[in-house]
């Protein structure tokens, strides 16, 4: 996680300002003065980056982008902090709600875009698609709305990470690899019920909050299953999708994929978490890797990543079930091998037995009861017999 520093100029206290962009006021966490901050780059905050923030972090020292005050936004009842993220169609703010004095997080699009109808439909139908989908593993929608031709809608702060941020140090720890992609497969599972294909799933797009859960965001190349129109810009020249993690029917024609598609991309995710790096050419299995896999997970992404659609997991649901199956047969092989592991899912395992074990509990308890009243009624039928 990067972060970036300014001294106070009345205590010296080193302040963290990179949610800060220059020209704003920023407070001391130590002594509570007001001071303005400097800056030359334009945001390295701890939520991760779109494409366009990756691409000058990948070249720092190259290609700085130095934001000034005047390029925020201004957006009524809210008071911009500082830019979170950059992609293709617009930018993402950390904005402070005054009416309720939170936090939330501002998708704004890019002003050249804003004349543009193709442009405007696809960022309404974004929000639209995020209002629809009420999800715990969902990034939640507040508003949407438009100010002097500029369009914008605001959402829940996700404060925390991308999970391309995670991946910077490497790849992930088994068993957390396993709980993010259950929680994707919840949040797709819902999103695919109600029409919605997400198009667009990788790590950037998989934001894990502080409390380690997963809200997928951007569903700006949604589509919307069954829908009349098919904002899909691609005859404005605008990539559909990232290569790496696109299924090969979206890479021939973006139109024409159904849930199929989200399948390949959350199993090109769920390898990179586990790899490090994304399955290229002859990749090698994950079991290849490290010794803490199981064949049975590489049996999963072999099959989430076909290239024919129809030998993929056919939805969401069929492919945690094949999840679950695996970390079941891990779990059998680690307590066969005496050192058990503590993944979240085989917490859930566990406690679906001790479910079960609570039943045990209470029909003994049950029985106990009637059967003391049942002695306890013959004790007394006897004493009443022999008065
Ligand atoms: N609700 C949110 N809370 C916190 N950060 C967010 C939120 N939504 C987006 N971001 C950050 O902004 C970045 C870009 O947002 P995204 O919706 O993916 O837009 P783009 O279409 O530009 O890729 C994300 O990668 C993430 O780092
Ligand atoms: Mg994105």
């Amino acid at each position: 996680m990067s972060s970036s520093k300014q001294k106070c100029p009345i205590c010296g206290f080193q302040n963290d300002v990179s949610i800060y962009v220059t020209g704003q006021k920023a407070r001391c966490q130590k002594c509570q003065i007001l001071f303005e901050v400097k800056r030359s780059e334009s945001f390295d905050g701890t939520i991760g980056q779109g494409e366009e923030g990756r691409k000058s972090e990948e070249h720092q020292g190259v290609q700085k982008e130095t934001l000034i005050f005047s390029d925020i936004p201004q957006i009524p009842g809210y008071e911009i902090i500082g830019v979170i993220g950059k992609g293709g169609m617009g930018s993402v703010y950390k904005a402070k709600q005054l009416s309720l004095n939170r936090m939330v997080a501002i998708k704004v699009l890019k002003s050249e875009f804003a004349s543009q109808k193709d442009f405007i439909l696809r960022f309404n139908r974004e929000a639209e698609v995020l209002a629809r989908l009420s999800h715990p593993n969902i990034v939640p929608i507040i508003d949407k709305g438009a100010k002097d031709g500029l369009f914008y809608f605001v959402m829940e702060f996700i404060d925390g990470e991308t999970l391309r941020h995670k991946l910077k140090n490497g790849r992930l720890r088994f068993d957390e690899a396993i709980k993010y992609t259950l929680q994707i497969l919840r949040a797709i599972s819902f999103a695919h019920k109600q029409n919605v294909i997400h198009r667009d799933l990788k790590p950037e797009n998989v934001l894990i909050d502080t409390s380690g859960n997963v809200r997928i965001a951007d569903f700006g190349l949604a589509d919307i299953v069954g829908a009349q129109n098919d904002y899909s810009l691609t005859g404005s020249g605008m990539a559909m999708g990232t290569a790496h993690y696109m299924a090969p029917e979206q890479r021939r024609d973006a139109k024409r994929v159904d849930r199929r598609a989200d399948i390949f991309s959350l199993g090109i995710t769920l390898y990179e978490m586990l790899a490090g790096e994304v399955p290229q050419g002859n990749f090698k299995k994950i079991c290849q890797l490290r010794g803490d896999v199981n064949p049975a997970i590489d049996l999963v992404i072999e099959k989430s990543i076909a290239s024919k659609p129809q030998e993929r997991y056919q939805s969401a649901d069929e492919m945690t079930t094949a999840i679950r199956a695996a970390i079941a047969e891990v779990e059998k092989k680690t307590i066969a091998a005496g050192e058990k592991q503590e993944s979240d899912e085989l917490i859930e395992v566990k406690s679906i037995s001790s479910v079960k074990e609570n039943k045990k509990l209470k029909r003994y308890l049950l029985f106990g009861v009637v059967s003391s009243l049942i002695v306890l009624a013959v004790v007394l039928l006897l004493v009443w017999l022999l008065r």
